[in-house]
């Protein structure tokens, strides 16, 4: 299938890498207005691997101290593509010339959904990065295209998320009541750049260019991305993102919390939305008299319920010290797993009111997928411990299934991906749901 990408930093990076190691995916293209002013000419097809550095996608928010692009399947991402780097419009361009059949769009927040649009529009299939939302229907214009959008929340593919939906499947906690989950991560490092302002551009000098380290190594052998910028952060999101401590107050970032509770409780819409905010002393204490007025709360908290009456609970929690959590706590009428804890209570199986280990619950049910493609997917994706590989093997496996539909007399597919277009739209709503909650102190009612 022949594939492009949009938006080529940190997760575009990731992504290439591991797609590198699958045929299927035939790798043609890449768009990215940061390759502007790399050693490699506009639009010219990269001949030679030219090495990113050990450290690959660089120190992130998302992956503070994540190994290195070993695993990830190459030194070079971009290796053979052709770059499309003449502003932020050029991906259309790529559409044009390149006609990819399927694009992953891996570009800030705010360029997915018009990026997508046109990918959709020129005929292709889409692979969509997560996001925090901006507002309620902002997906409905993606709705109703031939092609399809897969949305890359890479949690629900965990080995014990999908294994846990698997026990929920066969009744093992009863009827799902509660469910638990979390954005537990200090990102207080991340958000403030190098001359400690909230949400700057200036580069991490001293973390990221320290003589020998990996960002140095990559600088040094003339990494597209780096070169378009000097002085500035590798990783723009980080700044971008930091902002949004100034202005919103909300669960800003809620798909790695609330995606693996739908997957593991069937869950496709929700009832009703009630949100809290703490106050913000963070991000305060943090940087003291410099500090900008900060109006999101350190802990968001925010409760959702389903028309059946189940409970799903999100924590958003990143400006505080902690340990990095997602929380995840999956509660029915016969039982109980504490992801955490890695721990499990089942009423009749488990000794009377004593944890478990889960580990042998996970491999007595684990996913089709995992046992199918699990032992390639942690070779190949150390970076995310399987993850990424099985949902893009997942992604393979689902537009298989299209081509063989689409042939005379073969059978309807037998997979589909595990979460729709629609799915997104509901997880990131999330945002702008705890968001009127919050401000207006209210419970938001949806139906
Ligand atoms: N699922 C995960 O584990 C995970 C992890 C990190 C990030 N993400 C998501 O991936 C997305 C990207 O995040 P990131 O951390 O890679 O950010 P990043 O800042 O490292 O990379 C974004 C890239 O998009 C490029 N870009 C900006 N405007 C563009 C345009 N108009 N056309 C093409 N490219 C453009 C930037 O130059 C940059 O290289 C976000 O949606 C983020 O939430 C997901």
């Amino acid at each position: 299938m022949k594939t492009a990408i949009i938006g080529a930093g940190y997760r575009g990076r990731t992504i290439l890498g591991l797609l590198r190691g699958m045929p299927f995916f035939e790798l043609i293209a890449a768009a990215d207005p940061r390759f502007a002013g790399s050693p490699v000419k506009n639009s010219q097809k990269r001949q030679i691997p030219q090495a990113f550095g050990e450290g690959g996608p660089s120190k992130s928010a998302e992956n503070a101290g994540a190994p290195s692009m070993a695993g990830t399947g190459t030194a070079d991402p971009f290796e053979g593509l052709r770059l499309y780097s003449d502003g932020p419009e050029d991906y259309r361009r790529m559409l044009a010339e390149e006609r990819p059949e399927l694009v992953f769009i891996c570009s800030p927040w705010n360029c997915h959904i018009p990026q997508a649009l046109d990918c959709l529009k020129a005929g292709c299939h889409v692979a969509l990065e997560i996001r925090g939302g901006r507002e309620l229907g902002e997906y409905q214009p993606l709705m109703g295209f031939p092609g399809k959008v897969f949305p890359l929340e890479n949690i629900i593919f965990r080995r014990d998320i999908l294994a846990v939906r698997e026990m929920v499947r066969a009744g093992l906690f009863g009827e799902i009541v509660s469910m638990r989950g979390g954005y537990r991560h200090d990102l207080r490092d991340e958000l403030v750049d190098a001359a400690g302002v909230l949400g700057g551009d200036a580069a991490p000098v001293a973390r990221s260019a320290a003589p020998g380290s990996p960002a140095a190594a990559s600088t040094a052998a003339g990494s597209p991305i780096s070169a378009a910028a000097p002085g500035l952060r590798e990783r723009p999101s980080e700044a971008w993102r930091g902002r949004l401590y100034t202005s919103e107050n909300a669960d800003i970032y809620p798909t790695h919390s609330i995606a693996p509770l739908c997957l593991i409780g069937d869950v496709h819409t929700l009832a009703n939305v009630t949100a809290f905010a703490s106050k913000a002393a963070g991000l305060r204490e943090r940087l003291g008299a410099g500090c900008p007025k900060i109006t999101l709360g350190d802990i968001v908290s925010t409760v959702a319920r389903t028309s059946d009456g189940k409970l799903l609970t999100l924590t958003h929690d990143t400006t505080l010290p902690r340990p990095r959590s997602y929380g995840i706590e999956i509660q029915g009428t016969r039982g109980i797993w504490d992801e955490d804890n890695h721990r499990i209570y089942i009423e009749g199986r488990s000794p009377f009111e004593q944890w478990e280990p889960d580990a042998g619950y996970i491999e007595e049910y684990l996913d089709p997928m995992w046992r199918r493609w699990g032992a390639e997917a942690l070779a190949a994706d150390r970076h995310h411990g399987g993850m990424d590989y099985i949902m893009l093997r997942a992604i393979e496996e689902d537009l298989r299934g299209e081509g063989a539909a689409g042939q005379s007399g073969s059978p309807a597919p037998a997979f589909s991906y595990p979460a729709t277009l629609a799915d997104l739209a509901l997880w990131t709503s999330i945002t702008p749901l705890s968001a009127k909650s919050i401000a207006e102190g209210c419970t938001v009612e949806l139906h």
